[in-house]
């Protein structure tokens, strides 16, 4: 364990819906502010409960709510109409030139993750001011906190594209002056804005990426559609280079309450606890308690973080290792997993369908595959400086 000292660090949680990624962010916050961390809890779930979680009312301004804590839930639309006063002006009088009522032309300039693309540029902008030590982000759920945070990879592209388009639209201006234009001509503010977008992905990538800065942690529940898809997270978060540091297993049953639930659910509990073992380790694994009461408010959200955290700073880095890389060599795709052991023994490999199961020894590990190597077999894995490499053909 690593401490973070003068440096930014940012915690985002991620996982499917209902797994509790809000209270655990809500109780690292508490708890990171009552350290003496300076820390923001920033909500990008469209589907807002933050407020909720903490008992306390939010907005789309950044807001004090206890010593050393701050919370926002991101509103985008809001976003539009002040930090993105220029784009969100053109876009909407573009849709409206198209022939959409206001309202919803209003509503049309979000698209899907713009919460999480304006939490990110705020904490590029937290990085540059100083003035937090940590920044917690509860994030939508899975499928789609994804999408963007591979967001900044692709940013280029859709920059290039969305940037040709007005330049386009402008030069189709010039070349029709004297005729009737129907479409609205952006202003160079606007095309500055695009342009300061772009840039300030940039730096948003180098924040994600930097291990020392940045980490995942993913939330699940012991349940199997959701440790599957967690899975399937936890390879495309590694895909886009982000370090996934650990996981949250909440809402476990407790050992002292086996009189009140069936003695069945602990076997499954059992059960599913080998299978996110063999899907997850050797992460580190944080456990929270299913709670016979509601988890809302400050007093049984330090009970959450007591349970995850007991006398560890939430903020701490638990490590900077990429426990599973993705990547391209020579031409060749190749997997490499951490594995808590290097090895003489044979590795044996299984495929079905999207998944590759690992086999050395008793050891055995389970990976979701991505789209790209679904179609491709591992055919090759060596143990190399403590990692498996596994080569796909
Ligand atoms: N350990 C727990 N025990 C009991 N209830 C929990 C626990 N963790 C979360 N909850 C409850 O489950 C619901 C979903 O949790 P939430 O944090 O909003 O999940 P998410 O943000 O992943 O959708 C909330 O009503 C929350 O109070
Ligand atoms: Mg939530």
């Amino acid at each position: 364990m690593v401490p973070f000292g003068e440096r930014l660090r940012v915690l985002i949680y991620t996982g499917k819906g209902g797994v509790g990624k809000t209270s655990v962010s809500a109780a690292t916050a508490l708890r990171c502010a009552k350290l003496g961390h300076r820390t923001i809890v920033i909500s990008t779930d469209s589907a807002h409960s933050l407020a909720d979680s903490l008992d306390m009312p939010l907005t789309g301004d950044i807001k004090n709510i206890l010593p050393n804590l701050d919370a926002i839930e991101v509103d985008v639309i809001h976003e539009m109409e002040t930090r993105w006063k220029e784009i969100g002006q053109y876009l909407s009088d573009f849709m409206e030139s198209q022939g959409m009522d206001p309202i919803s032309a209003k509503e049309m300039t979000v698209w899907p993750g713009m919460e999480l693309m304006s939490a990110l540029f705020y904490i590029e902008e937290f990085k540059i001011s100083g003035k937090y030590d940590v920044v917690v982000m509860d994030t939508a759920p899975t499928a789609e906190t994804l999408r963007l945070l591979s967001f900044p990879d692709t940013a280029d592209w859709y920059f290039d594209k969305m940037y040709k388009m007005f330049k386009n639209t402008v030069k189709l201006a010039r070349a029709t002056v004297g005729k009737v234009m129907s479409t609205p001509m952006p202003s160079n503010a606007f095309l500055d804005d695009l342009d300061q977008i772009r840039d300030r992905m940039k730096e948003v990538r180098i924040i994600l990426q930097d291990s020392q800065m940045t980490s995942v942690r993913l939330v699940v529940n012991p349940e199997k559609m959701v440790i599957n898809e967690t899975k399937r997270a936890y390879t495309y978060l590694s895909l886009y280079n982000l370090t996934v540091e650990c996981m949250v297993i909440n809402r476990l049953l407790p050992e002292e309450m086996r009189d009140h639930y069936p003695q069945a659910k602990y076997e499954e509990q059992s059960r599913y606890m080998e299978l996110i073992e063999e899907s997850f380790s050797p992460l580190k694994m944080l456990k929270a308690y299913q709670s016979t009461t509601e988890v809302v408010g400050q007093r049984s959200l330090e009970v959450l973080a007591e349970q995850l955290f007991g006398d560890i700073d939430p903020a701490i880095v638990f490590t900077t290792e990429k426990s599973m890389e993705i990547f391209s060599k020579n031409g060749v795709d190749m997997m490499a997993l951490k594995l808590p052991f290097s090895s003489k023994d044979e590795v044996e490999l299984y495929k079905t369908n999207d998944v590759l199961i690992v086999k050395v020894g008793w050891y055995k590990r389970s990976v979701a595959l991505p789209y790209s190597l679904v179609q491709k077999e591992a055919h090759k894995a060596e143990f190399k400086d403590g990692r498996l490499l596994i080569s796909f053909k």
